[in-house]
């Protein structure tokens, strides 16, 4: 095989992409009142469309899904009309994007949404940690109500019309979030996931929500090769924990292996075990790794077979035209955690193209 590496061109089912360089989803909290993309996320993803593939920020699949200050959702007309200038720009030069799909089930403070309903989850487990308001500041994150089995439904039916309302706005795919510690992981792990219906107990059962979810996604498509996922086995951040996600996580792929998806993104977060080895094989599609890639680690990645896809995140931030810069060999400029999450545009539509 002609060796692969990031300028290769790729090819996600239903469309070629100019580069194996994916663009990680990120939140960036610049979003306006309501769930609304800004303006000036516009001007973002189009700095951004020499990527591969871009998978915008984390997007609530309905109000109850939000949970940071200043984030936007996929379930409104004034959303999706937001939504849609962004796509067409994106399109308009020549690029590829996908919505990520994030309901944050239990990582939620109420003053950072506009709905009064609380925060759920599959259990009523409470995340130590605080997390940021615009009204009241740093705040403790309230305990979730758990789902009763009836409603678990209804909240399959926000993640498929959602994905109904992104490929009506004329997005190129779907990506369901199942990482990071967000409502999809607190079905799959342990220490979140306590229930004794047919959703809790074994590894089956604890997956059993996300390949429902994927499901119902892809028949609201039209087709499941229009829908991604992400996952990020042992990753501990939002206080997730499983006792054996070597077992939950092989369970899950082998469960939604041969459903036709466009593709399973796997954010590695520590070095060993090495998910991407494990899991590679047991899924029938494109395979993308992230976490902590750098060119250089990226082309080996690609050549070795470990992955079709490489994503970037971080340097996404602070370099728009990324690939561009890898391509020519240029300069970097380091990412800068002070402005990821700050509204206005510095920060975030103020870093130059080469
Ligand atoms: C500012 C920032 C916001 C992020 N927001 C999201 C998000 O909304 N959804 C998600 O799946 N991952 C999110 N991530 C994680 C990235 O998608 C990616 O997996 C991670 O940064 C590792 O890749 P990197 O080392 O290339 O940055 C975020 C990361 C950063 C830096």
């Amino acid at each position: 095989m002609a060796d692969i590496n990031l300028f290769t061109p790729g090819r996600i089912d239903g469309f070629d992409t100019k580069n194996r360089i994916i663009m990680a989803p990120m939140t960036r909290s610049r979003a306006l009142a309501g769930g609304v993309p800004s303006e000036l996320a516009v001007e973002y993803y189009t700095q951004r469309a020499s990527a591969g593939l871009i998978i915008t920020e984390g997007v609530a699949p309905a109000a109850i899904g939000l949970g940071y200050a200043r984030t936007p959702a996929a379930e409104t007309a004034e959303q999706m009309a937001a939504w849609k200038k962004i796509v067409d720009a994106v399109h308009a030069k020549g690029g590829h994007i996908f919505m990520q799909l994030m309901h944050v089930g239990r990582i939620a403070h109420p003053a950072n949404r506009y709905t009064s309903e609380s925060p759920i989850s599959a259990s009523a487990v409470r995340a130590a940690g605080q997390m940021w308001t615009d009204a009241q500041g740093m705040q403790d994150l309230p305990e979730p109500r758990a789902l009763e089995t009836s409603e678990i439904p209804g909240v399959i039916e926000t993640y498929a019309s959602a994905t109904k309302n992104a490929i009506a706005a004329g997005f190129d795919g779907v990506e369901l979030h199942s990482a990071s510690g967000y409502l999809p992981m607190q079905f799959l792990s342990s220490n979140t996931n306590q229930r004794t219906d047919h959703y809790g107990g074994t590894a089956s059962n604890r997956v059993r929500f996300v390949v429902e979810t994927l499901e119902a996604m892809g028949k609201a498509a039209g087709s499941i090769n229009r829908i991604g996922i992400k996952i990020s086995p042992a990753m501990p951040f939002n206080d997730i924990h499983d006792a054996d996600p070597v077992e939950t996580y092989t369970t899950l792929v082998k469960a939604i292996g041969n459903l036709g998806l466009a593709y399973l993104h796997v954010l590695q977060s520590a070095p060993e075990p090495s998910y991407f080895k494990m899991l590679r094989p047991l899924f029938n599609g494109p395979f993308a790794a992230g976490g902590g890639f750098t060119k250089d680690s990226g082309n080996s990645a690609l050549a070795s077979g470990i992955a079709d896809f490489v994503v970037f995140g971080k340097l996404f931030t602070s370099n728009p035209d990324l690939p561009v810069r890898f391509e020519r060999g240029a300069e970097l400029v380091p990412p800068d955690p002070a402005v990821f999450y700050t509204p206005g545009p510095e920060g975030y539509t103020t870093y130059k193209s080469l």
